[in-house]
């Protein structure tokens, strides 16, 4: 089920028209559903059954702190990248001990802050990140929970810009060297090994990648626990796809199954980071029809929201569908290209749309809840749109428009 419905020609979010929401807040503007995203998070925890779990939400999918309270509220855990990831969570009502910290390159004051607060676990992607987590819990005194992302080398079948899991990609400890890794964590004084994790890509729309993924982590589990290495959980990442078009992803709870039939009877807790899969078809961008412009080639619909708000479609040639928010045109149907005022050819939200369009009409870009807000910029010295949360029947302004000042506060002239 959907939460983002037409009632007599007109585009709901929930129980709210989104004229109403583009009239009292402006263009170009994200809205989000909280049911889309609470049943979204709801069907990844609940298909786990009694199996001990734990969901945590990919803060750079979206990481507004309306969004992240409310799966807080859940009783959510969050997969963080940066200390910038972590106090959003944490501000937001995250518990720390719920908090897993990812990525290639963190920093020593990230590191540090991740002991301070008591984080869950460090998902560990270089040799030299274990040394240097060894050395800092050292130095204040306490133990560091820590796993590492193994690069299971699986091909995700996803846009390479978004695979992870292939060994010529930067991610992950190689999988020949992981063992050698583990022996080497379980010397040292400051460091605890809790688990093993992996993460192959984003957008997948089949299981068999995952599958065989954690098959190659089930072996090393195996493997250390010969040597006296007890793992405690294990992480499978995020990835899991949507549907943009036509794609046909598994279910969570289809995923889930298939995780858990092939753990057989391991007890092994489950930690899964899912982004998308939660929060990308909770949310839609909301563009108002500035120009239209037709030509002896082309026919562009020049709308206000641009590249800057959402990059997807420029940076990685994404389709999202673009759907008019009032359907009673009277316009002849025509085929757009729905375009920003950025000024770069790539600057563009979909290209050969059959629509009926007027100037001034609103349009609203569907499946935008993931990487949409969180990817955008202040490029041609756009303020970024205004966010708004809807809840039943009532729209909450959950991030400002920013303002023409904020674009450069913090700059300074020089004498
Ligand atoms: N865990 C780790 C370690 C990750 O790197 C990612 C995403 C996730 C979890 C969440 O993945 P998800 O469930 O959302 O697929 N900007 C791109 C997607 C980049 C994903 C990066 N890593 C896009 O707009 O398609």
């Amino acid at each position: 089920m959907d939460y983002f419905n037409y009632r007599n020609d007109e585009l709901f979010a929930e129980e709210v028209p989104v004229t109403q929401i583009a009239k009292q807040y402006g263009t170009p503007c994200y809205v989000y559903s909280r049911a889309a995203l609470e049943r979204r998070w709801r069907a990844f925890d609940g298909a786990f059954g009694d199996h001990p779990h734990l969901i945590c939400y990919a803060v750079k999918a979206n990481s507004n702190i309306a969004l992240l309270n409310l799966l807080a509220r859940l009783g959510s855990g969050f997969d963080i990248v940066s200390l910038g990831e972590m106090q959003r969570a944490i501000a937001a009502g995250g518990a720390p001990e719920k908090i897993v910290f990812s990525g290639v390159g963190k920093r020593e004051d990230e590191i540090i802050a991740g002991l301070k607060a008591g984080i869950r676990c460090f998902n560990i992607e270089v040799a030299g990140e274990l040394d240097r987590i060894d050395r800092l819990a050292g130095q204040l005194g306490v133990i560091a929970p820590v796993s590492f992302r193994v690069n299971p080398n699986v091909d995700a079948n996803t846009h390479p810009y978004i695979s992870t899991g292939l060994k010529e990609n930067k991610f992950g400890i190689a999988f020949e060297q992981a063992l050698s890794e583990y022996r080497r964590a379980a010397q040292m004084p400051n460091i605890r090994i809790i688990g093993i994790d992996c993460h192959i890509g984003s957008q997948l729309t089949d299981n068999r990648p995952f599958l065989d993924a954690l098959d190659r982590l089930l072996e090393l589990v195996t493997a250390l626990q010969a040597e006296g290495i007890e793992l405690h959980h294990l992480d499978l990442g995020g990835g899991l796809g949507i549907r943009y078009k036509d794609e046909q992803p598994p279910e969570p709870a289809d995923y889930i199954h298939a995780i858990l039939q092939r753990l057989g009877n391991s007890d092994l807790e489950i930690l899964l980071e899912p982004g998308r899969a939660i929060v990308g078809n909770a949310g839609i961008l909301v563009t108002r029809i500035e120009y239209l412009k037709t030509t002896e080639h082309k026919n562009f619909a020049i709308v206000d929201a641009a590249m800057n708000d959402l990059i997807r479609p420029s940076l990685y040639s994404a389709w999202q569908n673009i759907i008019p928010v009032q359907t009673n045109s009277r316009a002849d149907e025509r085929t757009w290209d729905v375009v920003g005022p950025v000024c770069e050819t790539g600057d563009f939200l979909g290209k050969g749309r059959p629509l009926r369009l007027c100037e001034n009409d609103l349009l609203a870009i569907r499946s935008s809840g993931a990487y949409g807000f969180t990817m955008s910029s202040n490029y041609n010295s756009r303020p970024r749109a205004a966010e708004v949360l809807v809840d039943n029947d009532a729209a909450h302004l959950i991030r400002e428009r920013e303002s023409i000042e904020q674009l450069w506060t913090g700059e300074r002239l020089i004498p």
